[in-house]
């Protein structure tokens, strides 16, 4: 199957980069002719694990080209997926100008019987918006849109793609869902789940999952707030509710409050639709509150905690809202060093991926090589992502690097006997500090 991607940024790279090496053609479309010219040196503008040799491998094998030449890439395709941005809009709603304009401007080039597919993620009913946005220019022929949401992990979306828990075809007639589980067999082959309903609640089931996930962050770190009122350790109770299958083990770490460029703007783009039409989500609502929330008090409590003083300098170690990704959109690091700074101290940060978009966001920072180097001299070494990097520190040769003695661990990396060993004190979440 000849398989066009509109936009090729997160999405629509990893997808398509993905779709081609389960064997389809795939040309990954661009309006950014920059971007393109990068792509076909095979350096993403992203980061992402096993992205850059699966391009390198689908390129060679003839599966995947890039191109910024709109009508060349779509007249052939039989499926033209939609992967653009949705941005924020008013009211925590999204902003569907990319999705409907990209509609717009392939709508004359598509031939007779491509499929449209939206891959972007995208409110009830754009489905139906899109179909009308492309039916106003080629009225003289039935138009089909599909919706098949993407459920990928920022630095582990290659292994998501190709090892789904299920894959979700919402499809409103039944020709455009045969062309959808066509284009999934190879997977559903090896035994992937296939939901295949409409593209209404194609569009719900990614809103709902989001949510879903990101109220199970939520609960574990209200959980790890109690664990620490109560002397208990939030590994232990989450392990316990865990195994429940009902449950899950999983989404269960808690942390310094969740961030991305999905949950935080996906629960408001949920929350904005239960509002819209009069069934308001008041977990979701309350869910993106109290996250918004932790983020100030974790920047707080360092504060109150740590015992501070004005004109020391802090090191942070992670700006990225989640380890191996580059990605520092709504991480919590942009929150707690805009009020160490406000405090009076003097930021020192690493992170071994995400510095270059850091420097976009955030001011008066010194940047540091090394996660030893970022704390030479600190009062307090402050981890806000979970890399591999700093769950290896060398604890001693940090206790050695530091000019005060505080440890803030916000993603429980370490073992608090093991750091109190060291002569540090230790902040970290849902745990007493020595057991
Ligand atoms: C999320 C979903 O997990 C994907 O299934 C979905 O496809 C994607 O959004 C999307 O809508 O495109 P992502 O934003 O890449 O993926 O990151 P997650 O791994 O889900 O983490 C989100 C946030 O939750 C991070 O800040 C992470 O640190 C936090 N988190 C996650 C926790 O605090 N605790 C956990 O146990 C898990």
């Amino acid at each position: 199957m000849q398989i066009t991607m509109i936009g090729a940024g997160y999405v629509g790279l990893t997808t398509g980069t993905c779709l081609a090496a389960i064997g389809h053609g795939v040309c990954c479309y661009d309006i950014d002719a920059a971007k393109i010219s990068r792509l076909r040196r095979f350096d993403p503008p992203i980061y992402e694990p096993g992205l850059e040799d699966a391009m390198r491998q689908a390129v060679a094998a003839g599966h995947l080209r890039f191109t910024s030449r709109l009508r060349e890439s779509v007249s052939d395709a039989d499926v033209v997926f939609i992967a653009v941005g949705t941005p924020a809009g008013p009211g925590g709603g999204i902003d569907l100008s990319h999705v409907l304009g990209a509609a717009k401007r392939i709508a004359p080039h598509l031939k007779r019987s491509a499929l449209v597919v939206i891959k972007s993620t995208v409110v009830v009913g754009t489905a139906r918006r899109v179909r009308e946005t492309i039916a106003r220019k080629r009225s003289a022929f039935d138009i089909r849109v599909a919706s098949n949401p993407e459920f990928l992990r920022e630095g582990s979306a290659m292994a998501d793609f190709l090892g789904p828990d299920r894959i979700v075809i919402g499809a409103d007639d039944t020709r455009s869902r045969n062309i959808l589980r066509a284009l999934y067999r190879p997977l559903a082959r090896a035994g992937v789940p296939v939901v295949a309903t409409t593209t209404g609640n194609a569009e719900l089931i990614k809103y709902a999952a989001n949510a879903f996930l990101a109220l199970k962050i939520g609960f574990v770190n209200d959980v790890a707030d109690l664990c620490e009122r109560t002397g208990g350790d939030i590994a232990d109770v989450a392990r316990g509710i865990g195994l429940d299958r009902r449950i899950g083990d999983s989404f269960l770490a808690p942390g310094p409050g969740f961030g991305g460029s999905c949950f935080p703007k996906d629960t408001r783009a949920f929350a904005a639709t239960g509002r819209q039409f009069g069934a308001p989500q008041k977990l979701v609502e309350t869910l993106i509150a109290r996250n918004d929330q932790r983020k100030v008090a974790l920047a707080r409590r360092i504060l109150k905690e740590g015992r501070l003083s004005p004109g020391g300098r802090v090191a942070v170690l992670g700006l990225a809202f989640k380890a191996n990704t580059d990605d520092v959109r709504e991480s919590a690091a942009l929150t707690v060093i805009p009020a160490l700074q406000e405090a009076g101290l003097q930021v020192i940060a690493h992170d071994p991926k995400a510095e270059a978009n850091a420097r976009r966001h955030m001011k008066d920072v010194i940047w540091a090589e090394s996660p030893y180097a970022a704390c030479k001299g600190a009062s307090a070494a402050i981890v806000l992502t979970e890399w591999d990097e700093y769950r290896q520190l060398n604890l001693s040769r940090l206790a050695g690097e530091l000019s005060g003695d505080l440890l803030v661990d916000y993603r429980n990396l370490f073992d608090p006997q093991a750091v109190v060993q060291h002569g540090l004190r230790y902040i970290s979440l849902g745990r007493s500090a020595a057991p």
